[in-house]
């Protein structure tokens, strides 16, 4: 019995010692750096900034950079994230305004874009998951992303409001060590969906311009940001979020489960929950989920549609509130 005890009390000595070794690993290896490699012409890239351009970036900017990246007066100088789960810590974004020293004045065309697709600043230098890491989007898309960036917008015009840079967590470190890495370059060039195919079209508008799979989804920790259909519980909803009030708002399920999903929605339901917010149950939804006035009715219709295609999850959702269960 002695002698059992003895050898437990060593296992145990062992896995905690190794347990503290590695997180020590990681505590100290932080955020991992990669080599600055884009291809050259993403090097030489200078994009079109023509009005159609910097009109369509402005849409995507709408959905995507302003939502993290505006400050309480709308200037895109950099705010606290406060819809993550608390495990991430602290996160804020940064200055993105075109300001050459505090901004991204004195970036170059080619630096912006492969810095979309894989987070990597020209210094070697990787932002962790939490800046989205534009895999999916077409590159004419970027290319209007950019465009926009160095239109004549004024919640671009160069402001000096600086950021300290993040202090990633140890569950940070970790993750970007292992199950987030920087995705590759695309390996070939990615078009522009076809709009005359409704379902393309909406998984398009879904998936690479909406980000919606990533919160819609069953786990965060189980996001696949370069195959979104191979996200653990794909449309299915329940990832814990927070509302600027710090409260928990679980992710809504948007397959047509007609019990636990929105398949009893109606596609004029589904065009005010996304376009206006509007609850069908009654009220609006709550934040993280933000109206979208910026889509087109053509492409919340396309969604649903891409939506319908989806493999039906049953999955009971926890409502935020509970009068609209
Ligand atoms: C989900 C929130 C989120 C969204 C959406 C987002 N960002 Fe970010 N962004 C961040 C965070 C957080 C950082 C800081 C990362 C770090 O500390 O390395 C960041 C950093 C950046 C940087 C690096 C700035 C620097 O000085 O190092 C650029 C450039 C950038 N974002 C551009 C964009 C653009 C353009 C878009 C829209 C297409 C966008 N971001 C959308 C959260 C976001
Ligand atoms: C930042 C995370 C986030 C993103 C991105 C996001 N959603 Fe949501 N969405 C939520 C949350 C959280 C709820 C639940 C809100 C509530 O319960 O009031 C929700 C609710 C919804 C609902 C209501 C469903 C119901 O049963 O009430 C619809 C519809 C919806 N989202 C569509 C979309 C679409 C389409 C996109 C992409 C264009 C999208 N969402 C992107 C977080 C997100």
């Amino acid at each position: 019995m002695k002698k059992t005890l003895k050898i437990l009390a060593y296992t145990v000595g062992t896995l905690a010692l190794l347990l503290v070794l590695v997180l020590g690993y990681f505590h100290f290896k932080g955020i991992p750096n990669y080599k600055y490699d884009p291809p050259a012409e993403i090097v030489n890239l200078k994009v079109p900034r023509d009005s159609a351009h910097v009109a369509r970036g402005r849409v995507i900017g709408a959905m995507q950079c302003v939502e993290c990246h505006a400050n309480a007066e709308g200037k895109m100088t950099g705010k606290p994230i406060s819809d993550l789960p608390p495990m991430f810590g602290k996160i804020h974004s940064l200055n993105i305004t075109q300001d050459k020293k505090y901004g991204i004045g004195n970036w170059t065309d080619g630096e912006l874009y492969y810095f979309l697709r894989t987070g990597i600043h020209k210094d070697g230098r990787w932002s962790p998951p939490f800046m989205p890491k534009y895999s999916l989007l077409a590159d004419d898309d970027i290319y209007s992303v950019i465009a926009w960036l160095r239109s004549d917008d004024p919640r671009l015009a160069p402001d000096i409001h600086e950021a300290a840079p993040n202090r990633f967590n140890l569950v940070v470190k970790i993750l970007a060590n292992t199950l987030f890495t920087a995705p590759p370059m695309p390996a070939k060039p990615i078009l522009m969906p076809d709009t005359s195919q409704h379902v393309e079209l909406g998984k398009y508008v879904a998936n690479a311009v909406g980000d919606c799979y990533s919160c819609h989804s069953g786990d965060i920790l189980k996001v696949d940001m370069l195959v979104p259909e191979k996200s653990f519980g794909f449309y299915g909803g329940g990832i814990p979020l927070r509302n600027p009030e710090g409260e928990t708002v679980f992710s809504a399920n948007l397959t047509m489960d007609k019990e636990t999903g929105i398949g009893n929605w109606t596609e004029q339901d589904f065009i005010e929950a996304v376009r206006f917010g509007k609850n069908p149950r009654g009220g609006t939804l709550s934040r993280p989920m933000g109206p979208r006035p910026m889509l087109s009715d053509a492409e919340i219709k396309a969604i649903f549609a891409y939506l319908k295609t989806v493999p039906v999850i049953k999955n009971p959702i926890q409502r935020y509130r509970a009068s609209v269960q």
